[in-house]
């Protein structure tokens, strides 16, 4: 799919809404803002549209693909029953949490979107743009982060159209994500739920409101590639943890702030110290960081406590500053 330079820029009202529902339904891919981070929307039911998104994010084959829907009874349709799905639906759905369970027989997703391993990731998201969309569409539609693969998520139409410009049709303009981090994966599928992507729904909650014990997976490559060591990567390279930038270094502080003044280019996740903000901001940071750095160099970043969201900041910072595949 060629769009050259053509990607529509949609307004999120009712006519951008439904264009884009058109689009989607002519086998389009239409870039959409949920609350957690932008994705790259498709009909989850058909082959051509699900296959061009893999293509136009570069991403692998064997990465299966999430599904966006309205809420559980639209994902039954889909899905065979599973208790505990359904009872962590009931309590963060709409929202930031995405639950792996298994297909139906003969269900209508398409084939590229289970990667073949008979497992579907299901999430409702509660932006009410990325809402409208779904009940404008009538159906699943694929979400994969609406990022070249590899890449750090998108949290801004900015973003979406610095990585896919003219190779999608249309990105809808809903501004800058609330949260700004990705869903929390939990794979309902085994005995023993196994939380496959920290999230901004953390691990202590989902304990405290289901009664039931997760586990936080090792890195699993073969089952969610999302794990894999390095990703959500800006061009630079990272130092986690420093207490002050190198010359040349771009810096990335948190809190009271003593690296700002000595850094090539800073910035900060927030001044006040408060990790939900953070987390709003990171992407955006990074992405700006390694623009003036002009994608060289190193980003130093500031210790981010290992508590409540910091935990999912610290495991995105991680996968950041990755040994890079060659
Ligand atoms: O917050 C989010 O989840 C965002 C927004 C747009 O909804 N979407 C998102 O999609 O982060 P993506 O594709 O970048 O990450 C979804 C992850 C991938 O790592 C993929 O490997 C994993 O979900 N996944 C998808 N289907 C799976 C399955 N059947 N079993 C295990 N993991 C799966
Ligand atoms: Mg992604």
């Amino acid at each position: 799919m060629q769009h050259e330079d053509s990607t529509e820029l949609l307004m999120p009202d009712a006519t951008g809404i439904q264009r884009a529902a058109a689009l989607l339904r002519d086998g389009e891919l239409v870039a959409f803002p949920t609350e957690t981070v932008y994705g790259l929307g498709a009909d989850a039911t058909s082959a051509d549209a699900t296959a061009a998104v893999f293509e136009v994010k570069g991403r692998p084959r064997q990465n299966p693909l999430i599904v966006h829907v309205s809420g559980w009874a639209d994902a039954a349709a889909f899905v065979e029953p599973n208790p505990l799905a359904e009872l962590l639906a009931g309590r963060w759905w709409p929202g930031p949490l995405t639950v792996v369970v298994r297909c139906r027989e003969g269900s209508a997703l398409a084939t590229n979107v289970t990667g073949g391993q008979g497992t579907v990731a299901m999430r409702a998201p509660e932006h009410s743009v990325a809402r409208e969309l779904l009940e404008q569409f009538g159906g699943p539609l694929v979400g994969p982060s609406a990022n070249l693969s590899g890449h750090v998520s998108a949290t801004t139409a900015a973003h979406v159209m610095a990585d896919l410009q003219g190779r999608i049709a249309a990105v809808i303009d809903g501004g800058p994500c609330p949260l700004g981090i990705e869903s929390t994966i939990v794979d309902c599928t085994t005995g023993r739920p196994i939380v496959l992507r920290q999230g901004m729904v953390g691990l202590a909650d989902l304990t405290a409101e289901s009664g039931v014990e997760f586990e936080l997976s090792r890195v699993d490559t073969e089952r969610s590639p999302g794990s894999f060591p390095s990703h959500y990567a800006p061009r630079a390279a990272m130092r986690l943890n420093a207490d002050a930038p190198r010359a040349g270094e771009g810096w990335l502080g948190f809190g009271a702030d003593t690296g700002a003044a000595a850094a090539a280019v800073a910035l900060s996740l927030s001044a006040d110290g408060d990790l939900q903000e953070a987390a709003h901001n990171l992407y955006s940071c990074l992405r700006q960081l390694d623009e003036r750095l002009g994608g060289q160099g190193t980003i130093a970043v500031s210790p981010i406590p290992e508590t409540g969201v910091g935990l999912t900041i610290n495991d995105r910072l991680r996968r950041a500053a990755a040994p890079r595949e060659p």
